[in-house]
């Protein structure tokens, strides 16, 4: 064997298919957690703390095989989202740290409804990412019909819980972050656009007692926010409003933050909503995009690149941008100066001062 002196490159890395059967199966694993989310397997353990695969299976009312039904809890365990003591038919099986915490629906740390959402529609959907990609067009409820997004998720009043509570459950961590990272004691009044179930009016006013919070949607997303506020008894500085973000003057803040919201949109929209936010917000005002953004070198983000396409699949023309992009925009629009804050996992905030 020839040893290799100091100072020489090394040797090329062998290759191996473990990356290419890891992400080419990725869709078993992936739909084996969303089974058991939507089984709610993990709000059922969280209750009875442990129980033997027998009483597993007679609660969830399933008829396969018992060995199959082991397969199915067993491999949960291997990826670490079940805890089990014994093996099959003497087995106990209890919820892992992580999937107590986030996937037990009674507790509010439950990020649950972004996975119920993937199960339920994006999985679907993502069926025809190659559809989308060879013709451009969006893949959802959308496809066949001439509606607009938002109107066709909102027709149906079961999609459009789902699809608050999902945008809730990717962002809560996000919301979190930014309501405790970011300095808000120059400042007074914070708007949410396009704010969903206020979430993050309700962080901001939760870690900051001096602020005061407007949450602004489309009128189907109201009453669901109105109901949010109400629970978090913070009625009395977080308020919703209702109104089409493309057609009435946003309400006057401080700070005007938009999570989630330029990504559904083509390059000339997101311009046209950075600009709006600008010309409504007051000298030293200051904006925020909370989204999964890219990396300038395209590298090391591959959620964001991911969510980019998801984009595709849901709007057709909406894309993820990096933070170069967004100091463009911001720039043309008029901003002074931005920074990048990163929140929670993928996501940052990109924020612009006026
Ligand atoms: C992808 S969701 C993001 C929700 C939330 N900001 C977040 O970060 O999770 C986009 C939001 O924009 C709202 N929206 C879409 N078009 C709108 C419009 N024309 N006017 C007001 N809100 C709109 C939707 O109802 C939805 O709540």
């Amino acid at each position: 064997m020839k040893i290799q002196s100091s100072g020489t490159a090394a040797p090329a890395a062998m290759p191996t298919p473990e990356t290419i059967m890891q992400i080419g199966s990725g869709f078993w694993a992936s739909k084996i957690l969303l089974t058991a989310i939507k089984f709610e397997l993990f709000t059922l353990l969280a209750q009875k703390g442990s129980l033997s695969g027998k009483d597993i299976k007679a609660s969830l009312q399933l008829n396969c095989t018992d060995r199959h039904f082991f397969d199915f809890l067993d491999v949960l365990s291997s990826f670490g989202f079940l805890q089990r003591e014994g093996l099959l038919e003497t087995a106990q099986y209890s919820n892992g740290t992580d999937t107590n915490t986030f996937l037990d629906k009674n507790k509010p740390s439950y990020i649950g409804g972004i996975l119920e959402m993937m199960n339920n529609r994006l999985y679907g959907f993502w069926g025809n990412l190659d559809e989308a990609l060879q013709t451009g067009n969006a893949q959802n409820e959308t496809k066949d019909g001439g509606r607009p997004v938002f109107e066709a998720i909102y027709s149906d009043p079961t999609v459009l819980k789902e699809f608050v509570n999902a945008m809730s459950g990717i962002q809560k961590g996000n919301f979190m972050a930014l309501a405790q990272q970011f300095d808000f004691s120059d400042y007074h009044t914070f708007l949410d656009v396009g704010g969903s179930a206020g979430i993050l009016s309700l962080m901001v006013a939760q870690h900051n007692a001096h602020m005061h919070c407007t949450t602004f949607d489309l009128p189907p997303v109201e009453p669901i926010a109105a109901e949010t506020i109400q629970n978090f008894n913070l009625s009395e500085r977080v308020k919703a409003v209702s109104g089409d973000f493309f057609v009435d003057p946003f309400p006057k803040a401080d700070i005007i933050a938009m999570g989630n919201i330029l990504h559904d949109w083509d390059e000339t929209t997101k311009v046209q909503l950075i600009q709006k936010a600008y010309d409504s917000l007051p000298e030293g005002g200051v904006f925020i995009a909370i989204e999964a953004v890219i990396d300038n070198e395209r590298k090391v983000n591959p959620f964001g690149m991911m969510m980019s396409l998801n984009m595709l699949i849901e709007t057709g023309k909406g894309f993820d941008y990096t933070f170069d992009d967004f100091n463009r925009w911001a720039s043309q629009a008029g901003f002074k100066s931005t920074k990048l804050m990163p929140l929670a996992g993928p996501a940052s905030a990109a924020i612009a001062f006026k």
